[in-house]
């Protein structure tokens, strides 16, 4: 609210002030007040125009500048070069050349102003959609090394590497609370809970944008996605719909965007799915009464791609197109993502009175305000890839292979593992040696840029004889004879490495199984993976089960059965993922993830939660195991961390008042290792029901073997507030109870009392 008054008064005092906006030494605010002042109407709008990168649009293979004028019902303009000249296009999404990316810049250049088009692209985890540049492990992958500060550096490194391939705004990070294992986007989210939800993004979006709000060197906007609510969609379906109670929203899905908007994030995009029964896209309590006034985000808001479009063709809320770019302007929608009409459409809205030109002037003005603040006015054309140089770089890679060993979580083992040594080894499964690892929002990377688990393996083991199977790389693609043949191959080996799982890549033709849009009503392994894994498992050798999947995966027969040894849930880990795995196997790396979500045992159980309320599980499933198959927090070390009893400097506090808690950690095992302390909280009785337990700080020592530590926590009022029956945050007296451990599981605390007066 503070900060939009802050613009309105910036456009009122550039429109009696004399500067000129070219001036560099002015703030970005009054420079685009200023350059507002000598746009046309068309111009502004403009600006609020935002396509997709010419390289999607199909027919021309030959020179990316001869497709921009290519044409395509969806993907593309025929005009879309005279556009750009004419000021009519204000951002691209998905330039996936550096030639592209330079090219368009010239063709903006020649508009009357000049303006420089904003580049977004989906840098999710690494600027994954260009080729060469560093690919990290996937979200749900870093949300599991529960370091939320390492987003800082991983952030700082894609924004770099942006900046070098002509990108400046990423639509990152995803800030959906993931509560449904079904639903293809988990990967790419934080998990299940609002706390680590919310720092992962805080520290994510410091590194993209910067901590001063100063992003012109080498810093890139970040965007809070998705507003709000898409993270457990109705059977598990991307975009179904989302019927929750204000509380439910405040409480779960609304913190992590209260967390980005105070750590200063650029712009905000909207949510695909209604919210009960207004979409997110035409919802201006959303939009503006929440997010801007009452959260005080002082950015722009983009919309999701054509989802504007969607408020007529998917929800049914308006009879036809113009009337829902007209809702979307009305609602506090700032850009366009993609498509046409949509500037006649504003154009017209305005002249006819229906949208008032302050409307256009507050969303243009935060768009130009953003691109003055990258510095886009004073190099405005980037380079082109031979000027330019490689993006990828040796540091950032070391980033990538420390994210993805601090991201695995072993979920089983019965002492096999670390491995000893092997002379012949049966490596299996369809994402042993493939770019499934690398996850959603990435191109087909180089082979050389890839390290698999194969490849790790085969470093790890040089001695060894590795037999293979790989069914083509397709988590579809296991069949009888490929059974058949693992059996006998299994047999004759001394150890059996399963690698079993989901493919998120979103450019293969391998029968993708996940991702965004790729959902599923099941969470078992995808195709006849199941049965390969009973058959090697029945070979009576030790056999190893690795997950590469974006989400959680009901492996309910592996868990239990005796004859699988070890479970390693890897996730998506990234381009160096292959070497971090193989370094986890033998040891070399003491693994240390934890899980960001509960696994359910199948989607029967969904949706399955520890954060869930008392009256939950109050009542049991027919026939069936009860609880999770892992909890929340859940992972394994090579080590053994002994808890001290958790003591408070006071147990009775005034409801302002914060209080320490102190607790002994100690490596009492024989490896050094990291061990994530979870501190959670439950509020025994409320003016409402209240979760079981909630999490409220991480942290995550490395103690050598024998080494011990005291560790610190406080405990503030807001981690004890809740939206309670008055609606408003507030800390209620009574009593709570602190628990601390290894895990979310109740027998992984331990517990101490405070009480609230
Ligand atoms: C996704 C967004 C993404 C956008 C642009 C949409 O389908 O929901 O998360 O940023 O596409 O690629």
């Amino acid at each position: 609210m503070k900060k939009t008054l802050l613009l309105t008064a910036v456009l009122a005092f550039a429109a009696c002030s004399g500067g000129d906006w070219h001036d560099a030494t002015l703030p970005a605010g009054e420079r685009a007040a200023l350059l507002l002042k000598e746009m046309t109407l068309e111009e502004k709008i403009g600006q609020m125009c935002q396509y997709v990168g010419p390289c999607y649009v199909p027919p021309d293979q030959g020179s990316p500048y001869k497709n921009i004028d290519a044409s395509d019902e969806n993907l593309g303009n025929p005009e879309l070069a005279q556009r750009i000249r004419d000021g009519k296009v204000g951002a691209f999404l998905h330039v996936l050349t550096g030639e592209e990316a330079h090219q368009l810049q010239v063709l903006a250049s020649e508009s009357r102003l000049g303006i420089p088009l904003l580049m977004g692209i989906d840098a999710i985890h690494g600027n994954g959609l260009r080729a060469g540049c560093t690919v990290y492990p996937g979200n749900i992958g870093l949300a599991s090394t529960f370091r939320p500060e390492l987003m800082e550096k991983i952030g700082a490194e894609t924004a770099d590497e942006m900046r070098r391939t002509g990108m400046h705004w990423t639509f990152a990070p995803n800030l959906d609370v993931a509560r449904d294992a079904r639903w293809g986007r988990m990967g790419e989210c934080f998990g299940e809970d609002p706390y680590l939800v919310s720092e992962m993004g805080k520290y994510s979006i410091w590194g993209l944008q910067g901590r001063d709000g100063d992003f012109a060197e080498g810093k890139v906007l970040a965007c809070a996605k998705h507003l709000i609510g898409g993270g457990e969609p109705a059977g598990g379906l991307n975009a179904a719909p989302m019927d929750m109670s204000e509380r439910k929203m405040r409480e779960l899905y609304l913190p992590p965007f209260q967390a980005a908007v105070e750590a200063g994030v650029a712009t905000v995009m909207a949510a695909h799915n209604e919210l009960n029964g207004v979409p997110c896209h035409a919802n201006s309590w959303l939009v503006e009464d929440i997010l801007r006034k009452e959260l005080g985000f002082n950015g722009f808001v983009v919309s999701d791609w054509m989802d504007i479009e969607r408020l007529h063709s998917m929800h049914h809320l308006v009879p036809d197109q113009n009337e829902a770019f007209l809702l979307s302007v009305e609602s506090g929608i700032d850009m366009h993502m993609q498509g046409d009409h949509y500037f006649e459409s504003v154009l017209e809205g305005v002249r006819s009175g229906r949208i008032p030109m302050k409307r256009i002037d507050e969303a243009a003005g935060k768009i130009l305000e953003a691109k003055f603040a990258l510095g886009l006015f004073e190099d405005p054309i980037p380079p082109l890839p031979a000027q330019r140089g490689f993006p990828a770089d040796a540091e950032h890679r070391r980033t990538s292979l420390e994210a993805a060993r601090e991201s695995i979580v072993l979920l089983k083992n019965d002492g096999i593992l670390p491995l000893g040594s092997y002379s012949r080894i049966f490596l299996c499964g369809p994402n042993a040696d493939s770019q499934t690892q690398l996850g959603d929002w990435v191109v087909p990377q180089e082979d050389d840029d890839v390290i698999t688990v194969f490849e790790g393996l085969r470093e790890a083991f040089p001695q060894a004889r590795i037999d293979t199977l790989f069914f083509g790389g397709r988590v579809t693609g296991v069949d009888e004879a490929g059974l058949a043949q693992a059996t006998s191959l299994a047999r004759a080996a001394q150890l059996n490495i399963l690698v079993l799982g989901d493919n998120s890549q979103r450019y293969s033709s391998f029968g993708r199984t996940c991702g965004e849009n790729c959902d599923r009503d099941n969470i078992d392994l995808p195709g006849r993976q199941q049965e390969l894994l009973e058959a090697v498992a029945a070979s009576g050798r030790p056999t190893v089960l690795l997950l590469m999947s974006g989400r959680a995966l009901g492996v309910e027969w592996a868990a239990e059965s005796p004859s699988v040894n070890a479970i390693v849930n890897t996730w998506e880990p990234g381009q160096m993922g292959g070497q971090a795995i193989a370094e986890i196997l033998t040891g070399a790396v003491n693994p240390s993830g934890k899980l960001p979500v509960t696994i359910p045992r199948n989607a029967g159980q969904i949706q399955c939660v520890y954060n869930h309320k008392h009256s939950q599980y109050s009542r049991h499933f027919a026939l069936a195991e009860q609880g999770p198959l892992y909890p929340f927090g859940h992972g394994l070390s090579y080590t053994r961390f002994e808890y001290g009893e958790p003591t408070l400097s006071k147990t009775v506090i005034g409801p302002g008042e914060s209080v320490q808690l102190r607790v002994t950690l100690t490596n009492a095992g024989p490896r050094d290792g990291a061990e994530a302390v979870q501190l959670y909280i439950r509020d025994e009785y409320g003016s409402v029901t209240r979760p079981v337990k909630e999490l409220k700080a991480v942290q995550k020592p490395f103690l050598k073997a024998g080494e011990s530590t005291t560790l610190e926590f406080e405990i503030t009022p807001a981690m004890l507030a809740c939206w309670g029956a008055g609606e408003k945050w507030e800390v209620e007296p009574g009593d709570f109870t602190v628990m601390l451990g290894s895990s979310s599981d109740d027998k992984d605390l331990n517990c101490v009392s405070l009480t609230v007066q």
